[in-house]
Parts: C-alpha cells; structure tokens; sequence
C-alpha cells in the first residue's frame, strides 16, 4: 500500500526528506525509529539556521562575537548562533548521548539514555560569511560505544569508520540537503515556501575522475616539495592526461566538496610548513567528508592513510584532507605522498 501511494505522490510531490529517512528505516532491521528522529531534528536545526543565514545581513548577524574559540578563531555571531541551534535542538531530541562542536571545547552530555554521538561543525566557511559566499553545516553521527552506561569522552573519539551517518548542509544559491547513510548518498534540496526538503539529487555517485583541482595556491611556498610538485602536474599541459584541469577554490569546505562530490576531481587542504598537521579538523570535517565520499564512490585521505582509519587522539585534532575521485585522489598519493 505504502509503494502505491509513494509512487502516486512521487508523480505529484517529490519525496521529502522526512519520507527517505522513514524508508531508511523501514530498510534496517531491528531500528527503533531514534534514528529517524535524530536524523528529523537535525534538519530542524538546519532549517533554522538556513533562516537566520539567509537574512544575516538584515539581522545584525554578521561580523564578530569578539570571542575566540578553541580553535584560536574569532568567533562569527552566526558560528556561535549555529552552534547554539544545535545544541539545543539535539538535546531536545533525546537521542544524542554526547555531543561534540568546533565551537565547544569540550564534549557536552547531552541524554543520557540517548544512543547516538553527534559531531558537528555549525557553520563552516566563515570567512566566507560577511561575503555572501557559499557557506553550510558539517554533521556525522556514531553510536554510542556498546556496554558503556554514561557517555564518555571515547564516545566521540571513535575511528571516523565507525560513523553511521553523515551529511551536510550548503546555504548556497540553493539550500541543499546531502544525507550519507549505510546505503547511499542523496541530496535534497529545500523549498522556502514550504520549509521542506525534496529528494532533488538520489544516489549520488563521484566521478572516477574528474578535470577540476582545488587548492589554496597561496600557501604554495609552505608545502612540501612532493605538494609543490603535484600542484606543478595539475597546472602542466598533457593531453593526454587531460591536463591542465581547471582550478576553482571557495574557501569553504561544504562548496569546494559539494561541487567535487558532483562533478568529480580532486580538493586537497595538504599539511603546509604553518599547518603542519593540516588545517581541517578530523573528527566534524574531515571525517563525514570522507564517509559521503566513499559512500558515494569516490576516495578521502590524509595523503598517507585512508581517512576514516585515523585514529583520533583529541577533540580538535587537525589533519590534511584530500578529497575526490577515486583516480584524481590517487595521482595526488602518487606524486605528493604528504
Ligand atoms: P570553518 O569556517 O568552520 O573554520 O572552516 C573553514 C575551513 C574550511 O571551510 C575551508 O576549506 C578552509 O577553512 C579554508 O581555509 P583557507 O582560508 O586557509 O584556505
Ligand atoms: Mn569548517
Ligand atoms: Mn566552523
């Protein structure tokens, strides 16, 4: 009954977001529907967010707190206001057990019963953010560690293999929805009128390859000669290797990754000399990043080991981060090695 009224609707009104999720679980044996609710708050607190972005300008929302986060950045007015949003959403959701930001310094307890660890970076891009330029929200999801009875800090530093879900937002000419799961990668898009996501992108797959690289040039002189000499290969001319690819760099994750993820290529946030572990935090960028790409087909590494076998060692830790289709990502290895 339910697939005749599905594909009936679908001729008329797309699947929503909340339909998918419902699909997904009806898919996983044994879910209890906390998932599902986990997953249906998130995009709560993204959709309020998406509100108070979309007239930053007019809310007094731009610009600085005046605070600096852990990180040692100054802290934007819509960072701490994402930030916020989502903290509070999920605590009212009941299912996170723990939480983790870029904006906390430590975890905060959220449920205790709560089965699920939510990592998140609220607002991603924020240089980006008093430019009107593409900026978004960052999120992965784990289960709690089994057996243990009170969360615990080991609960958000697990391995990013362990991750169950990812997704992120991109407050872009559109607002778009990218959800990872167990089976496949899927972006919806939101409409404004109605406050709703629609399926618009289903089973998203990565290029093999691509003909776009993505890359802060300006730290050219910090890199190690294997980066240097990979940036050279991107930029040379080789037909019949495609080259040169074109470059393009927003200088937020979500867009450069977003429009990797759809057109295939490579992004790479290497180690340089002022970062030299990488500048992109492990545990809410790298890891979900890494988890959407793989999912869908394409690869993610630090440049030495695959992402999501890193084991984490702190809340905050940084890595370099290359991102892309599976053959793209795999020239980088081959030549920078780092
Ligand atoms: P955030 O705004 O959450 O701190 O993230 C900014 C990150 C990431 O979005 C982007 O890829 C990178 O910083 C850009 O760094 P550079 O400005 O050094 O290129
Ligand atoms: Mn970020
Ligand atoms: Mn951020």
């Amino acid at each position: 009954m339910i697939e005749s009224i599905r594909v009936s609707a679908e001729s008329v009104v797309g699947t929503t977001l909340r339909e998918h999720v419902l699909i997904c679980m009806r898919a996983a044996p044994g879910a209890t529907g906390a998932f599902t609710s986990l997953l249906n708050h998130i995009s709560l607190a993204i959709r309020i967010v998406n509100t108070r972005v979309r007239a930053a300008g007019l809310a007094g929302m731009l610009g600085y707190t005046g605070e600096t986060n852990v990180q040692g950045e100054e802290v934007q007015k819509l960072d701490a206001y994402a930030n916020d949003v989502l903290v509070n959403v999920l605590g009212r959701s009941g299912h996170c057990g723990i939480l983790a930001s870029e904006e906390l310094e430590q975890v905060k307890f959220s449920e205790a019963s709560g089965k699920y660890v939510v990592l998140f970076d609220p607002l991603d891009g924020s240089s980006n953010i008093d430019t009107n330029v593409s900026i978004g929200t960052i999120f992965a999801i784990l289960r709690r560690q089994q057996g243990e009875l009170v969360p615990s800090l080991q609960d958000a530093l697990q391995r990013g293999k362990e991750i169950v879900a990812a997704g992120y937002a991109i407050y872009g000419p559109q607002t778009e929805f990218v959800l990872a799961t167990s089976q496949s990668v899927d972006a919806f898009t939101l409409d404004p009128n109605i406050g709703e996501f629609f399926l618009s992108r289903p089973n998203i797959r990565c290029p093999q390859r691509g003909s776009c690289y993505s890359v802060n040039e300006g730290n050219f002189s910090r890199w190690s000669p294997g980066v240097q000499k990979w940036n050279s290969l991107m930029k040379s001319e080789n037909k019949e290797k495609n080259l040169p690819y074109g470059h393009r760099y927003v200088g937020s994750l979500v867009a450069d990754a977003h429009r990797t993820l759809i057109k295939g290529g490579v992004f790479a946030y290497p180690a340089d000399s002022k970062s030299p572990k990488g500048k992109l935090r492990l545990l809410y960028e790298a890891n979900p990043m890494a988890f959407i790409f793989e999912r869908a087909g394409g690869a993610a590494t630090t440049g030495t080991e695959r992402v999501l076998d890193v084991i984490p060692r702190e809340l905050h830790q940084r890595t370099p981060l290359i991102l892309g289709s599976q053959e793209d990502v795999a020239t980088y290895c081959e030549i920078a090695r780092g």
